[in-house]
């Protein structure tokens, strides 16, 4: 694979199911002078995803994509239409902003390294569904977020950045999930720049 071209903003591709906060910081950040990426496209496997409404706003092309299937994964037909429509808008990096799907080795192989994903616990403790609350079940003290590279396991690909934040006694599942992802708005859009412009690239196929 080529390396990266450090000379142009990367064109972003953002995939997520839920309400969009990570895509508006993302595409927020876009849309500063010298940013060091554009979202050319945002895409949903939930009708009624608030993302979907919130690219609506924002004037950035968006479109739900019909996952195939309910359930962790696409379909290998609904993952193909995911990577025609990337494919189809030239993108450069996939960035996961709540996406509840599990991709599989086509979608990869399509894009090498070029998919990351924000995950709201201090990896490797915490992956999977409800990062936050498992955090909280099990009584640590810092808990946090990490944006990575996606591979095949679930949340398992090489850590890229973290923030993270005390746990207090008062805290429940909502304030704690609130404070993790003011950090994930902050830490994203962070690491999509650094790791375009070449800082933290580690790894050819
Ligand atoms: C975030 O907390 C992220 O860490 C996780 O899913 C959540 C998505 O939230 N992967 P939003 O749709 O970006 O608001």
């Amino acid at each position: 694979m080529s390396q990266i071209n450090h000379h142009r903003p990367a064109r972003i591709g953002v995939l997520g199911s839920g309400k969009g906060s990570n895509f508006k910081s993302i595409a927020e950040a876009s849309m500063k002078a010298d940013s060091a990426f554009e979202v050319v496209l945002a895409l949903v496997d939930q009708p009624n995803a608030g993302m979907l409404d919130l690219a609506r706003e924002m004037g950035i092309p968006c479109a739900y994509i019909d996952p195939g299937r309910a359930g962790a994964r696409l379909s290998p037909d609904g993952e193909k239409r995911f990577i025609e429509a990337l494919k189809e808008a030239e993108v450069d990096l996939v960035a996961l902003a709540g996406f509840m799907r599990i991709l599989q080795g086509p979608f990869l192989t399509a894009f090498p390294n070029r998919v990351l994903n924000i995950h709201p616990s201090l990896l490797p403790a915490f992956p999977g569904l409800e990062a936050w609350k498992q955090a909280l079940e099990y009584g640590v003290k810092i808990a946090g977020c990490t944006a990575h590279i996606v591979d095949q396991g679930v949340d398992t690909g090489p850590i890229l950045g973290q923030r993270a934040v005390t746990v207090d006694e008062k805290d429940t599942a909502e304030t704690l999930h609130l404070k993790i992802q003011e950090q994930e708005w902050d830490l994203y859009p962070e690491i999509l720049k650094k790791y375009w412009i070449g800082g933290l690239w580690r790894r050819e196929n």
